[in-house]
């Protein structure tokens, strides 16, 4: 088993926490985490990613002087930091391994951040060594929380409205209608720890549509008119947020047995596809 405690425990544990303690990563943990990292490297589609995880020291911090939310990220003892190759599906493949790392981190009972941003020039792409053929997508800190929430991790929580989620109806779809949880069978867990999983700003923009009849699912994005052009969404954050939607949906379908693997082959549904962005699919086998 990959994790000590169930998935869908870890996922429900999970949350983004900007507020460390200071105290350090146990060397144990450490060694835990860096065993996993550096087998965590191919994802889906194929494409390779690096993980190290570094000790912080202050100039890292100034590493996240681009991101909005600078200066929310308090005293984070350590960074998980990742870079991957430049190749179509590289961003989905990310944040599908970047998931994985994040809940180890959970499992360890430690605290993370997504943090998405253009780190391709900052200390992080340093520390990593990243090559030309590379981008660093997203780091994340580790470490413990603050058992109470700030006021500015409460203002940011509200803003993003992340204790939210968006409901079935919204999600998940079977013939241009909103999919039940009886007509998901086995796979009703699966799609559940899709929705509860993170995503830049909490947008959840992960659209699942199941084909009748089958273990068939379908993946895609509904894309936040505008996005792309904002500038700290650089990095196109929500293809990252459906290789996250893939992972917690692959490990929660290997955890309860469920055979499938993931293809590429657009089944022009037409619908509500045509206002959506095909990404992959996941053949099950029962
Ligand atoms: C790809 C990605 C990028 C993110 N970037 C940031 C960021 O730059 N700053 C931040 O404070 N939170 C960031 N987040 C965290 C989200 O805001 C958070 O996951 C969402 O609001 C849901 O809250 P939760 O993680 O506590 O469940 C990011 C999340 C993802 C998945």
């Amino acid at each position: 088993m990959l994790f000590n405690k169930p998935l869908t425990d870890i996922i429900k544990q999970r949350k983004s926490i900007r507020s460390y303690t200071e105290e350090p990563v146990e060397k144990e943990k450490k060694e835990a985490l860096n065993k996993f990292l550096s087998a965590n490297t191919i994802g889906p589609f194929g494409t390779k990613s690096r993980f190290v995880f570094i000790t912080s020291i202050a100039q890292d911090r100034e590493s996240l002087k681009g991101l909005i939310t600078y200066g929310m990220i308090k005293n984070p003892p350590g960074f998980i930091i990742g870079a991957v190759e430049k190749k179509p599906y590289n961003l989905e493949d990310f944040g599908y391994l970047m998931e994985r790392n994040i809940l180890l981190a959970t499992d360890l009972g430690l605290g993370t951040c997504w943090l998405g941003g253009t780190f391709s020039s900052s200390r992080f792409a340093q520390k990593i060594a990243l090559q030309n053929n590379e981008v660093l997508p997203a780091v994340t800190p580790v470490g413990y929380a603050v058992t109470k929430l700030s006021v500015i991790d409460s203002v940011i929580r509200n803003s993003a409205g992340a204790n939210n989620r968006k409901p079935w109806s919204l999600l998940f779809f079977k013939n241009d209608k909103p999919l039940s949880i009886e007509e998901a069978g086995h796979y009703a867990i699966p799609l559940e720890m899709v929705r509860l999983a993170p995503s830049a700003n909490n947008f959840q923009p992960w659209r699942i549509i199941m084909e009748s009849e089958s273990n068939i699912f379908h993946f895609y994005i509904k894309r936040v008119p505008g996005l792309k052009q904002l500038s700290f969404m650089k990095s196109d954050l929500q293809r990252v947020d459906i290789g996250i939607a893939m992972c917690h949906f692959a490990l929660q379908a290997e955890e309860k047995g469920l055979k499938g693997l993931w293809k590429v082959h657009d089944p022009r549904l037409g619908g509500m596809t045509k206002k959506l962005d095909y990404i992959a699919t996941w053949v099950g086998s029962k």
